[in-house]
C-alpha cells in the first residue's frame, strides 16, 4: 500500500487533519476528524476494557501467572517539577541535534545520513534525512554542485562505501548539510532536552518553570501509595492510565507516527520481586496477543525482545512489539508498543531521589558535596504484605503502548483495494477498510432501497434503534452500489438495506463489508444482530 493513498483517505473522509491547517499546519500536531475520533476512541476503549475492566475474564485464558486486580487514574498533565529531575527526564530525556548555519535547519543527529562523494581529488560526505536510495538522483545534483561539476564531467564523480549515520563519522569530516548548497555548516551536536517547558502562575519567573509530562507514567509512581491507600487491591494489581503526552521531537514525521502531542496508553503493573520474570513474561505476550485480536494479525506486526546489552542493568527485560509500517523501507519495523521489566527504579528514585540507571547496584547520583543530586520526596513508597506482613519495595511490569501509533498501524493493516461485481455484474474496483468490527467508526449503515413507498420511513426508524447502541449512518443518496462503496471506504462492517421485501414480511437484508455476503434478518432483530457482531 502506498502511504500517500491513505493520507489522502484520513484527509478526505475525515479521519484526520493537519493541526491548524488553514494556517497552514503546524508541524507535528494531528487533528482527528468525524471519523478518526471514533476510531481511536473505539481503541482506547477496547484497550480499557481488555486490559482493566474486564481483563479477570481474560486472565487465566491467557496465562497469568496468578490473579491480579487492576485499576486506573487519570493524572494531570503539569506535575511538580521535581518528579521529573526524580524520574530522570531533567537530565537524560534528550536527542542529540545539529544545526545547519546555511538553511537554519534542524536535524536529529541520528537519523542524518550519508555516503562518501569523491571527485577533483577530494572526499565529501554527502547526506540526507530521506530514504538514500530514494534521493539517489538529488544526492548527486547535489554532490555535483557541490563539487562545481558541470554535467559533462559526471563521470567524474564517484560514490564510496553504503549509507552510514553522520553520527558514526569523525568530526573532521567534510559534510554537505542535508539541505545545503555548501560543505561545513553543521554545527557540533548539541544535546536537546524533548520536554516542552512552561511557566505556572503569574511571577513569570525560572522559579516557576514546570513541564507539560513526556509520559504519564510517572503520574502512576507519584500516585501509588495513594492508590494503596484508598483502595483495597493488593499486590500483584496494575494501574492503567490513557493521557495526552508532548515531546518535542526534533524531525517529527512519518504522519502520526512521531508527534510532539500524543496519546499514551500505559501500565505499571506492581509485583512481588520475586514473580516479576513471570509477569514481565505474561505482559509481553497478553500485549501482543491483543493486537492480534484487533486485527494486526499477519507478517506485519513482529514482536521483539531487546538484546541483553540493550537492556539497563535493573531490567530483566524489555520487548518492543512493531509493526512494519508502509513509510518504513522494506524489512524495518517501527515501535507500537514497549514491554519494560523496570525492577524498583521508579518508587525508589521518587522516595530517595535521582538514580543514576546506569550505575550497578542501584546508587543515589550525588552532587560534588556528597549529597543526593535531587532529594526523592523522602516518603515509604515501599509495601507492606498483609498476609506475610513482608516489606518491600515493588517491582514494576510497564506495558506502554501509544494511542495514536495503535490507530495509525490499525489503519495501514485496514486499508485495501479489491474488485467487485456491481448491481450489473460489472467488476468495480473498491477501497474497503477492513477494521475489526470492535475498532471501526462506523458499526452499521442504513439504506431505503428507493425514496419512496415508505422505505425511508422504516430505515429511519432501524437507523435510530442503531445509534443507541453505537454510531450507525443513514443514506439515501445515489445508487445503492455506490452507497455501498462510501461505507466500504471508511470500514462500516455492515449495511442494512430497506427493499420491497421489507414491505412484505418486515425483514431487511444486511450485507457483510469483507465477505459480501447478505442475508435477510427480521427488522426486530436487528439490532441484536449486529449488536452481536460489532462487540
Ligand atoms: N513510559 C515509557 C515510555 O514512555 P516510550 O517508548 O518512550 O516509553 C511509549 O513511549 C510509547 O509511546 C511508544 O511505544 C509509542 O507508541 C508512543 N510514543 C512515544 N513517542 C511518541 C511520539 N513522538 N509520537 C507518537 N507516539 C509516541
Amino acid at each position: 500500500m502506498e502511504m500517500e493513498k491513505l493520507v489522502s483517505l484520513c484527509k478526505r473522509r475525515g479521519f484526520l487533519f493537519q493541526s491548524s491547517e488553514i494556517y497552514g499546519g503546524i508541524n507535528g500536531f494531528w487533528d482527528y476528524g468525524p471519523l478518526g475520533v471514533e476510531l481511536k476512541r473505539n481503541i482506547k476503549a477496547a484497550w480499557w476494557k481488555d486490559m482493566v475492566t474486564a481483563h479477570d475474564e481474560l486472565e487465566a485464558a491467557n496465562g497469568a501467572p496468578s490473579t491480579h486486580e487492576m485499576t486506573g487514574l487519570d493524572c494531570t498533565i503539569i506535575m511538580h517539577p521535581q518528579v521529573w529531575k526524580c524520574s530522570g527526564h531533567f537530565d537524560l530525556f534528550c536527542d542529540l541535534m545539529v544545526d545547519c548555519k546555511e538553511t537554519n535547519k534542524r536535524y536529529r543527529f541520528d537519523q542524518v545520513r550519508g555516503r562518501w562523494a569523491a571527485a577533483k581529488g577530494k572526499r565529501i560526505f554527502v547526506t540526507t534525512v530521506a530514504e538514500i536510495d530514494e534521493e539517489e538522483a538529488e544526492l548527486t545534483r547535489r554532490a555535483m554542485k557541490a563539487f562545481k561539476l558541470r554535467a559533462k564531467d559526471a563521470d567524474q564523480l564517484t560514490w564510496d562505501g553504503e549509507a552510514v549515520s553522520l553520527d558514526t563519522l569523525d568530526d573532521t569530516s567534510e559534510v554537505l548539510a542535508p539541505d545545503a548548497k555548501e560543505v561545513g555548516t553543521l554545527t557540533d551536536p548539541r544535546e536537546f532536552n524533548l520536554m516542552f517547558k512552561t511557566i505556572v502562575g503569574a511571577m513569570g519567573t525560572e522559579e516557576d518553570a514546570s513541564f507539560l509530562r513526556p509520559e504519564t507514567a510517572q503520574g502512576i509512581f507519584v500516585n501509588f501509595k495513594n492508590v494503596v491507600d484508598s483502595t483495597r487491591v493488593k499486590i500483584p494489581f496494575g494501574i492503567a492510565q490513557i493521557g495526552k503526552s508532548f515531546r518535542n521531537e526534533i524531525t517529527p514525521r512519518n504522519f502520526t507516527f512521531r508527534s510532539r502531542e500524543f496519546e499514551q496508553m500505559e501500565i505499571e503493573f506492581f509485583c512481588h520481586p520475586d514473580t516479576s520474570a513471570d509477569w514481565y513474561k505474561y505482559w509481553r505476550d497478553r500485549r501482543f496477543a491483543w493486537y492480534q485480536e484487533l486485527g494486526l494479525a499477519g507478517q506485519r506486526l513482529q514482536l521483539r525482545d531487546h538484546e541483553p546489552d540493550e537492556l539497563s542493568h535493573y531490567s530483566t527485560g524489555t520487548a518492543d512489539i512493531e509493526y512494519a509500517f508502509p513509510f518504513l523501507p522494506a524489512g524495518e519495523y517501527g515501535e507500537l508498543e514497549g514491554i519494560a521489566h523496570r525492577g524498583d527504579f521508579d518508587l525508589r528514585s521518587h522516595m530517595e531521589g535521582k538514580l543514576d540507571p546506569n550505575s550497578c547496584p542501584l546508587e543515589v547520583e550525588r552532587n560534588e558535596k556528597g549529597k543526593p543530586k535531587y532529594k526523592g520526596s523522602g516518603r515509604d513508597l515501599t509495601y507492606r504484605d498483609p498476609v506475610s506482613n513482608e516489606k518491600f519495595t515493588p517491582h514494576v511490569i510497564e506495558p506502554s503502548a501509544g494511542a495514536d501509533r495503535a490507530t495509525l498501524a490499525f489503519l495501514c493493516e485496514a486499508y485495501t483495494e479489491d474488485e467487485q461485481p456491481d448491481e450489473k455484474g460489472e467488476m468495480q474496483s473498491r477501497v474497503v477498510m477492513k477494521f475489526h468490527p470492535r475498532i471501526a467508526p462506523i458499526k452499521a449503515a442504513v439504506f431505503p432501497l428507493v425514496k419512496k413507498d415508505g422505505m425511508p420511513e422504516i430505515a429511519k426508524d432501524i437507523y435510530r434503534a442503531l445509534k443507541k447502541e453505537f454510531p450507525a449512518f443513514y443514506d439515501e443518496g445515489g445508487a445503492v452500489g455506490r452507497r455501498y462503496r462510501r461505507q466500504d471506504e471508511v470500514g462500516t462492517p455492515y449495511c442494512i438495506t430497506v427493499d420491497g421485501e421489507t414491505l412484505t414480511n418486515q425483514t431487511v437484508t444486511i450485507r457483510d463489508r469483507d465477505t459480501l455476503e447478505q442475508w435477510r434478518v427480521k427488522i426486530d432483530d436487528v439490532v441484536e444482530e449486529i449488536s452481536g457482531r460489532v462487540s
